[in-house]
């Protein structure tokens, strides 16, 4: 099969679009034949070699960990899905990824496709909309009525981010760039705060939760720990990249973690619940065929990109 996988770490030049082995499923897999693979920053941080003293991975890797596809064939231990079926998925980080025309994946982790998006809006889903949601909801305590402050409301996962608080019934405070306010605006934000020109602590009243999405990219600001001034006794701070100190948290009674998404269908299928009601909607921000894999690096590697970036392997 065609894939887009590196042999070798390094920089945009090794991802290569190639021919490789279709995977063999295990029992309890199903192969799904790919439609579109969503990408993701850290789709470009593992080919930079940022994991590759973790033990995760072993080269020659296909990157990519969010698909949409048919189910192609089902192991022997599956029950419930079968050929035929249109799904969508995130893929666990240590296996070989969804760039490519077929991806093994275990059954249990993969969800039938909201029925009114396309292949290439589902494999924008996955990996961002649980980070979001696992943010919010699982860590965070999110509740209708609470305030949250959501860091970065313009990338994939703060655009996912603030739908689902919207839809939860919390009301709303999203940063971004001035240029992203009306397509933040149109996500539901509450109050929009240009982060470029304004001090977020400044303008935001006292928030129950602050979801840090994207800080990595603000590239040595301490915006995770200055968060800790806009959060209520009581609260929480997620962040998705920076550290903090934890005892500052501690401190001021707030709970603090800093989250690694994790595949998970349940939550998923909430997701996919809210798309098919039409309560979260997905921006593309850019589509590329398969072969084109590093001009999707290039574009996500950006830090510019409004919604999300999809490989289309096969046409919707
Ligand atoms: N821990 C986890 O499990 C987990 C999961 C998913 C993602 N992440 C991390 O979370 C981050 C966001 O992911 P994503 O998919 O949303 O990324 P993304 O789509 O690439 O984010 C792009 C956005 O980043 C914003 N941005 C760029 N430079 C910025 C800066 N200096 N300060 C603030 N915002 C800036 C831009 O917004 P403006 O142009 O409006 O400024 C742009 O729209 C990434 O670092 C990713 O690796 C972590």
């Amino acid at each position: 099969m065609k894939a887009a996988l590196i042999e070798n770490y390094g920089d945009i030049g090794q991802l290569i679009y190639t021919d490789t082995q279709t995977p063999v499923i295990a029992a309890n897999q199903v192969l799904i034949k790919v439609h579109a693979a969503g990408v993701n920053p850290v789709d470009c941080y593992i080919r930079s070699g940022l994991f590759k003293d973790t033990g995760t991975h072993s080269l020659p890797l296909t990157l990519g960990w969010d698909t949409a596809g048919t189910v192609e064939q089902v192991g022997e231990a599956v029950t419930g899905h079968k050929v035929g079926d249109q799904v969508f998925a995130m893929a666990p980080f240590a296996t070989n990824g969804s760039y490519a025309e077929y991806l093994a994946i275990e059954a249990d982790i993969v969800v039938s496709k909201p029925k009114r998006l396309s292949f290439a809006e589902s494999a924008a889903v996955p990996l961002a909309a649980l980070t979001a949601w696992q943010g919010l909801f699982t860590e965070g305590k999110l509740q209708a009525g609470q305030r949250v402050l959501i860091h970065n409301t313009s990338g994939g996962v703060g655009s996912f981010a603030v739908q689902l608080a919207k839809a939860a019934g919390a009301y709303v405070i999203g940063t971004a760039s001035e240029k992203n306010r009306e397509f933040v605006e149109s996500l539901g934000v509450d109050q929009f705060i240009d982060y470029q020109n304004s001090t977020f602590e400044d303008v935001v009243d006292p928030v129950d939760l602050v979801f840090a999405g994207a800080v990595g990219a603000v590239g040595g600001d301490d915006v995770v720990t200055r968060s800790l001034e806009v959060i209520k006794n009581g609260g929480h701070l997620i962040s998705l990249f920076d550290e903090i100190d934890e005892a500052l948290a501690l401190e001021r009674g707030v709970t603090y973690h800093k989250l690694m998404v994790q595949p998970n269908a349940a939550d998923l299928t909430q997701i996919k619940d809210l798309l098919e009601q039409g309560k979260v909607k997905v921006h593309l921000d850019s589509l590329f065929p398969l072969a084109d894999a590093q001009l999707a690096h290039q574009r996500s590697e950006s830090k510019r990109t409004v919604g999300k970036i999809v490989l289309q392997v096969i046409a919707d």
